[in-house]
């Protein structure tokens, strides 16, 4: 046993010297932990990684709120005492500092931005001027005098931020108590007056996000795969999740590929975004204007499509990780063309997608339901902009229309940035309001995207080929549309949102949805709540025990429906005077699918047709605040440590070198450290 352990020693030895010398055994006197930490984190495609990361053992520096960009050249050459943590306030979050400070990284410890309590005026986008611009259906080979938006930028706001790659830590901070406490600190402690040098006691941050992935896909797909004979430790995962969709029909689920007769009509709207930061992604305008519409049509064609079907099928589908060079449609029509889905390409008659429809909102609602909405097609030099239904195309020619509310640029300021949220779709309410009754209040932009949503189903109805006559009885219900808005940007954990879903799924309700689309093996929250809404809004409730339901059945001989229908048990509302639910089984036709790219089914992490992304895994997240005592007391306390380290090493090679013999048929010690 003491054998062993000197082994250990000498491990831990070693481990101490490596920190010491990272220069992170600094004195601490205080510690304040910092409570809403949320990163950035490191993703990798077939070439690159981007994100940030920390140190293993952190990233400690002297925090320096920056004032202004002229500021930054303490940071970067004069301040005395580096590496510097800085601390910026929102405004100061631009291309042009950040790349400053990627630059001169080396006095760079990290980076943290203070999240505003409202949005900014001017215009703020992390993501890329051409988004998708490698995945998309115009390349070299196909119109490549509109590849990479040679003919018209579609982000032109995008600073391309969040994709580039950082060598330290970046957190976002709430504007609250953690922020209070640094601003604090810093000027109590680290703040020049008048030129002079700031003396020690300092305040410094530690942050730590270190990421196990490095390099691209390719490499630490390799390392997943070594790693999985010796320890399941896994460095990073594909992202992505499960597309939702539900058709007007039923189609047998089980028996895949063609359908003789059917003919589909595809209305398609994306469920992800992103934004710099991992667990912030409201896609307000990107994402939810979109699907709630399409939510709402499909809601409104209920009765319409029962009543009097149209001689097509509609089929409502919600892709997931578009963001990331199309995820989902990539796979539901790599799966349409291998017979993994239930119709194939042959199948599908056309396609209707619903884009960012923001303006649309706001136009509606300053000509004051006076006007109706119209509708104008591009010049027909214009290409399609970024959407999902680029991935049929790129696979045979398909009919369709993408409904966007730009003509040629985006006219989202804040596309894929956390500002992308419930107030830059100008949701608000009364003061005073209870939850309840704010899901209950039918706000201006819920009404305007009704009239979008009735305009859509209608469209819709047509494109199947549904009888003229029907048309005037199709129309979205606004009341519907507020609790959808409310419940994906306000606040989940609403009590009609708890009444749809399984009693087990409660836990994933809370604040506004994070439509970051992730690495779940499992469905994610937006997936889960796309998945029982669109079961309720299209659906019917069947008078079924518990048990058959979740068993897939009507009764205990049934074999048949389970290929035709889903069945959901949701756990319903508390009828009056009682605390206990009263659940009930809901038919549908709604299913999930797949959202994983096929470039990793097939193992072709360097596709070109194909996503390759990855989100590397890490440990531990968090960031504290501390005061560091001088340099000359750091350098001492190095010393004694290196000191101790020398006796300690002497005195475990006697150890050991006495051991020898006896250790021979010992287990190495595993160094897999990085
Ligand atoms: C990067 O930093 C170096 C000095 O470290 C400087 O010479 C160079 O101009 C900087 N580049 C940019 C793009 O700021
Ligand atoms: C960009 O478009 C122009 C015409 O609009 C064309 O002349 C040029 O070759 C295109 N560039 C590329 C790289 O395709
Ligand atoms: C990977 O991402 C980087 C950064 O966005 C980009 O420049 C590169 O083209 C991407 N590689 C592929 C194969 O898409
Ligand atoms: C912030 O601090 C105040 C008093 O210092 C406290 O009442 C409040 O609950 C704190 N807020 C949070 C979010 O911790
Ligand atoms: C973080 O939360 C803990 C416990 O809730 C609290 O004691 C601490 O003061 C908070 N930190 C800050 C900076 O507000
Ligand atoms: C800084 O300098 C100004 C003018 O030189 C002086 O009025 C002020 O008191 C100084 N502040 C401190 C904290 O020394
Ligand atoms: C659905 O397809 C499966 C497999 O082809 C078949 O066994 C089943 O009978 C079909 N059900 C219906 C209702 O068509
Ligand atoms: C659908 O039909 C039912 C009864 O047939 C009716 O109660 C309901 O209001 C209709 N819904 C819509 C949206 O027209
Ligand atoms: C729908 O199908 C019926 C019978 O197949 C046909 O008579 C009718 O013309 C079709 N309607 C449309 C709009 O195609
Ligand atoms: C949908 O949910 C409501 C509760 O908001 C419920 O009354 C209704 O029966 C549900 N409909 C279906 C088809 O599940
Ligand atoms: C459901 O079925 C049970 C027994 O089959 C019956 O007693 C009950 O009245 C039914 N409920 C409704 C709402 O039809
Ligand atoms: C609920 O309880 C109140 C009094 O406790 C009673 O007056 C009322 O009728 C009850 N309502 C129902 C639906 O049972």
């Amino acid at each position: 046993m003491d054998l062993l352990s000197s082994k250990w020693i000498l491990n831990l030895i070693l481990c101490s010297l490596f920190i010491g010398v990272g220069g992170n055994s600094v004195e601490k006197k205080i510690y304040v932990h910092l409570n809403y930490t949320v990163p950035c984190v490191r993703l990798l495609n077939a070439t690159h990684q981007i994100g940030c990361q920390s140190s293993l053992s952190g990233n400690v520096g002297v925090l320096h709120v920056l004032e202004s960009e002229d500021n930054l050249d303490w940071v970067l050459k004069s301040g005395p005492n580096p590496p510097y943590l800085v601390i910026l306030e929102s405004p100061l979050f631009t291309r042009s500092i950040m790349m400053k400070l990627k630059n001169g990284s080396r006095r760079v410890a990290g980076v943290v931005v203070v999240a505003p309590n409202a949005n900014p005026l001017e215009a703020f986008s992390p993501h890329t001027t051409c988004p998708n611009e490698n995945s998309g259906v115009y390349s070299e080979d196909y119109d490549p005098a509109l590849a990479h938006c040679n003919v018209t930028v579609w982000n032109p706001f995008g600073n391309g931020l969040a994709y580039e790659e950082f060598d330290f830590p970046i957190f976002s901070l709430k504007d609250d108590n953690d922020t209070h406490v640094i601003r604090q600190c810093y000027m109590e402690h680290n703040r020049a007056v008048n030129g002079s040098t700031p003396q020690y006691p300092l305040c410094a941050m530690q942050l730590y996000s270190h990421m196990s992935a490095v390099t691209n896909t390719a490499t630490c797909m390799r390392r997943n795969d070594i790693d999985f004979s010796i320890s399941p430790e896994m460095v990073c995962d594909p992202l992505g999740d499960y597309n939702v969709w539900a058709s007007t029909r039923p189609i047998n689920n089980t028996a895949k590929g063609h359908k003789m007769w059917e003919s589909v009509v595809i209305a398609a709207a994306r469920l992800d975004s992103r934004s710099f930061f991992f667990d912030i992604a409201p896609g307000a305008d990107s994402g939810v204007s979109g699907f709630v519409t399409l939510l709402a049509a499909a809601h409104a064609l209920r009765n319409a499509t029962q009543e009097a079907p149209p001689n097509r099928t509609i089929l409502y589908a919600f892709f997931q990780g578009e963001t990331f060079d199309y995820i989902g449609s990539s796979r539901m029509v790599y799966d349409m063309q291998n017979n993994q889905f239930a119709v194939d390409l042959d199948n599908v008659h056309s396609v209707l997608e619903i884009g960012q429809v923001r303006k649309l909102i706001e136009n509606l609602q300053s000509a004051a339901g006076g006007l109706n909405i119209s509708m104008d097609e591009p010049s027909v030099s214009q290409p399609l902009p970024p959407s999902s239904f680029q991935r049929f195309l790129r696979a045979r020619p398909i009919p369709g229309v993408v409904l966007e509310d730009h003509q040629s640029a985006f006219s989202n300021r804040f596309y894929e940035s956390m500002y992308d949220n419930a107030e830059y779709l100008n949701i608000s309410y009364p003061p005073n309001m209870t939850p309840e009754e704010q899901l209950e209040f039918v706000t201006d932009t819920a009404k305007a995207l009704t009239e979008v949503a009735t305009m859509v189903a209608k469209a819709l109805y047509m494109q199947a080929g549904g009888s003229e006559p029907q048309l005037s009885s199709i129309k979205a219900d606004a009341q519907i549309v507020t609790r959808l808005l409310y419940g994906f940007l306000v606040r989940s954990n609403n009590s009609w949102f708890q009444q749809l879903i399984p009693s087990d799924l409660m836990s994933h309700l809370g604040k506004p949805t994070n439509f970051y689309v992730g690495v779940t093996q499992q469905s994610s929250e937006p997936t889960l709540l796309v998945q029982h809404l669109l079961a309720n809004l299209t659906g019917s409730t069947v008078n079924i025990t518990q048990e058959n339901c979740q068993n897939q059945r009507e009764d205990e001989n049934d074999k048949e429906n389970k290929h035709m229908y889903y069945y959901m048990w949701v756990q319903g509302a508390a009828p009056p005077n009682s605390t206990q639910r009263e659940g009930f089984c809901i038919r549908s036709t709604v299913r999930l699918s797949k959202a994983l790219s096929p470039a990793f089914d097939m193992r072709e992490y360097t596709s070109k047709d194909y996503s390759t992304w990855t989100e590397s895994r890490w440990k531990s997240i968090k960031g504290r605040i501390f005061l560091v005592a001088s340099h000359d007391l750091e350098m001492l306390t190095l010393g004694v440590g290196i000191a101790v380290l020398l006796t300690s090493l002497l005195l475990t090679y006697v150890i050991s070198s006495k051991a020898d013999m006896l250790f021979s048929s010992g287990r190495e010690p595993t160094n897999a450290t990085y």
